[in-house]
């Protein structure tokens, strides 16, 4: 008996309900734990608006809330009939993570609004965290409706500073994959982009609008993300731009224009504001977590953290391999033989094979077009039962590939035998590929039989992506998406979730020449932009960072028209500083044989029981401090972008009873991206928490950093 007035006491502890139904009247108030961030909503003429305020100054001016659905009118005459808060502050686990242990403290205000005409209902719930607010739409059951379509939603970011932003545009041909523009929000067009960063090809079709994690920063410091938590059943939320610092919600269309196809009981997605008093507190938010539903896979002991090699680089880098088939086929049995004796000696836990099943010799790429892939059909060059068997010898995984060129019918068709197929050899890992690189190009058969045309963010392939997840945990297998939908959260549901790309990776220093692969800035700009809401693919470690690419497979004269801007310090620092629970080594095994900076890349962990984001401004700089889960190691990662600088870093992040010798990998002084890229200084020395370092960074450079306890 004492027990349960104990467990009662306590859940009361947590949760702490308060009907106030008393008060019906706007406006209402909702504040973060801490107070420093304060949301008044208010009804105006029956429909409803928030603002938010941080520290006393109104960053979201008054914002208009509310949808059009074709069967319930939810956007006005509206009115408060019922009011309800609450505040939970309860601690959970991540499966793997940047930390174990997750603080989710809130206060939640939940308004049920009737539509006064129609009689309709729906419910607007807000979630104040120390780190920034989430609101959503819920419809619950009511007049016999079921099945009902979004019109529009009708949400909007009416931000009270034009401040400088940084964004990547929405209705591009090219997914997530571009650098980012930096502009007022005032100033976000197509064109701009085109004039600042790159052309923008192909028809203009969609509003003018940007993708989210959007992250703009006030005149006084402040940093505010846009994002959405969270995306499930429905499309996802570009911001639609207006030429003024005002965003509006836009939802990826269907191709009949409706948004999204729903019925009820209907939950919308998160709509995120995150807020940080610097940049270095939006890259530590954990809001985006929050407001995913907890762990549904009871067991995870198959989801491992680890590091990959793989049948990739000399493809899409150096160009001296194929996907198809031919002379130059990188999948063959006996190359991947060789990766695989590699990854083993050197403590890696999987070997990415691309290019070993059907489908690659007939036109795959670009248009969801060309023969069939074939998900469970090896290739003739790979013979998958002796690759398996060696693998297993070796205690080394195969990762798989499944690249889809968007052919999505086709992969949902062989998804539960595709999976199955991996469970049987030994795979547990697979890196899936959606390239299709037009606008809205993914091919859908109607009920009618006639072929439409969805876009690659819209609610069929939010609903496919979610699928494959599903149908991958059956078989316990983990993945990570190329071209993927981007991440809101959802890891933290299906841990199986384990990355994804959804940005300009290292692919482009790969395929792309110099004047369009990535500057030494973007990756300054990703901690504070996509990396906020995720861990993802980037695939850093590069270590021939200049002529290192063929003309053509055939052609192996070296093409001088490419090259890393990067170094090699810096690709050591970004697997710290960018965080994946699986991280490739993506150049060839070659190129780090008895290299002395390789030893970094083997001992790098990728599983953190903490991290601290230690300094950095958007698109500057950044430097990240993160602990190893299984061992007392710490880890730094610093970079730069095309500026040098001296950053000053105090090491009181570590255990102040313990030495430690710090393993410093450094470009030397007068170095850089575009001097001595290839040369690494490494240095030993004794610090302890109480140690200062000064970490010097020539230009487009990094520093790396572990340090271990002595005593
Ligand atoms: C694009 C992916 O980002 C890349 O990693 C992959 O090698 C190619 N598609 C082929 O699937
Ligand atoms: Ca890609």
């Amino acid at each position: 008996m004492k027990n349960l007035q104990k467990i009662i006491l306590s859940i009361l502890a947590i949760y702490i309900f308060s009907c106030s139904s008393e008060n019906l009247n706007a406006p209402f108030e909702i504040t973060s734990p801490n107070n420093s961030l304060r949301s008044v909503i208010s009804m105006d003429e029956g429909v409803p608006y928030y603002s938010l305020a941080f520290n006393g100054t109104l960053i979201v001016d008054k914002s208009r809330l509310g949808i059009n659905t074709d069967k319930f009118l939810l956007s006005d005459q509206l009115k408060v009939i019922k009011v309800k808060k609450r505040s939970q502050n309860k601690s959970w686990e991540q499966v793997w993570g940047e930390q174990k242990i997750v603080q989710d403290n809130y206060n939640e205000l939940e308004l049920t609004l009737l539509c006064t005409a129609e009689k309709n209902k729906m419910i607007l719930r807000f979630r104040m965290f120390n780190d920034g607010m989430g609101f959503r739409y819920e419809i619950p059951r009511q007049n016999k409706i079921s099945d009902f379509t979004i019109l529009d939603e009708l949400t909007e970011f009416n931000l009270s500073e034009d401040s400088p932003s940084w964004w990547i545009p929405a209705y591009a041909y090219r997914r997530y994959e571009f650098l980012y523009a930096n502009t007022l929000i005032s100033e976000i067009s197509r064109d701009k982009f085109s004039e600042l960063v790159e052309n923008l090809s192909g028809p203009r079709i969609g509003p003018e609008a940007v993708q989210t994690p959007f992250t703009t920063q006030r005149k006084d410091g402040t940093v505010i993300t846009i994002h959405e938590a969270n995306l499930a059943n429905y499309s996802s939320m570009a911001l639609k731009a207006t030429g003024t610092k005002k965003l509006e919600c836009d939802l990826f269309p269907w191709s009949d224009g409706t948004k999204v196809k729903t019925s009820v009981p209907m939950q919308s997605p998160w709509r995120t504001v995150i807020v940080g008093a610097n940049p270095r507190d939006i890259v530590m938010s954990t809001l985006t977590l929050n407001l995913n539903e907890p762990n549904k896979l009871s067991n995870t002991s198959w989801i491992e953290p680890g590091k990959y090699i793989g049948v990739w680089w000399e493809m899409i880098g150096t160009n001296q391999s194929t996907w198809g088939s031919g002379q130059n086929h990188g999948a063959t049995t006996e190359k991947v033989m060789k990766y695989i004796d590699f990854g083993s000696e050197h403590g890696f836990k999987g070997v990415l094979v691309e290019g070993w099943n059907k489908g690659w010799d007939q036109n795959w790429c670009c248009n969801g077009e060309g023969e069939d892939f074939g998900f469970y059909h090896p290739h003739p060059d790979f013979d998958h039962k002796l690759v398996r068997e060696y693998a297993k010898e070796k205690n080394i995984r195969i990762v798989g590939h499944h690249e889809t060129g968007t052919q999505i019918e086709n992969y949902e068709r062989q998804l539960d035998s595709a999976f199955a197929y991996c469970q049987r050899n030994g795979i547990r890992v697979v890196k899936t590929g959606y390239v299709n690189d037009g606008s809205k190009n993914i091919k859908r058969t109607g009920a009618d039989g006639k072929i439409y045309k969805e876009w690659h963010h819209g609610q069929y392939m939010v609903e496919h992506f979610r699928k494959v997840l599903e149908t991958a945990a059956k078989y316990e297998v983990s993945i990570v998406v190329h071209e993927p939908i981007k991440d809101t959260g959802l890891r933290r549901t299906y841990p199986n979730m384990v990355s994804r790309e959804g940005a300009r990776g290292q692919e482009f220093n790969g395929f792309m020449g110099v004047n369009d692969n990535n500057k030494p800035n973007h990756s300054t700009i990703l901690p504070f932009t996509r990396l906020v809401s995720s861990p993802m693919d980037y695939t850093p470690g590069i270590f021939n960072l200049t002529e290192y690419r063929y003309f053509a497979p055939d052609n192996r004269k070296i093409n001088l028209n490419h090259q890393i801007p990067s170094t090699i310090s810096k690709e050591l620092a970004l697997y710290v500083v960018i965080y994946a629970p699986v991280q490739m080594a993506a150049d060839l095994p070659e190129n780090y044989e008895g290299h002395p900076a390789f030893q970094f890349i083997k001992d790098v962990p990728t599983d953190w029981e903490n991290s601290v984001c230690i300094n950095g401004e958007i698109g500057e700089y950044i430097t990240m401090v993160r602990k190893d889960i299984n061992s007392d190691d710490w880890y730094l990662g610093s970079i730069t972008n095309e500026n040098s600088r001296v950053l000053s870093v105090s090491l009181s992040f570590l255990d102040a009873d313990k030495q430690y010798n710090a393993t410093v990998y450094k470009d030397p002084e007068a170095g850089g991206w575009k001097k001595r890229p290839e040369e690494v200084v490494i240095q030993s020395q004794l610090v302890d928490s109480g140690s200062d370092l000064s970490i010097v960074i020539p230009s487009g450079g990094g520093q790396a950093i572990r340090f271990s306890p002595v005593n």
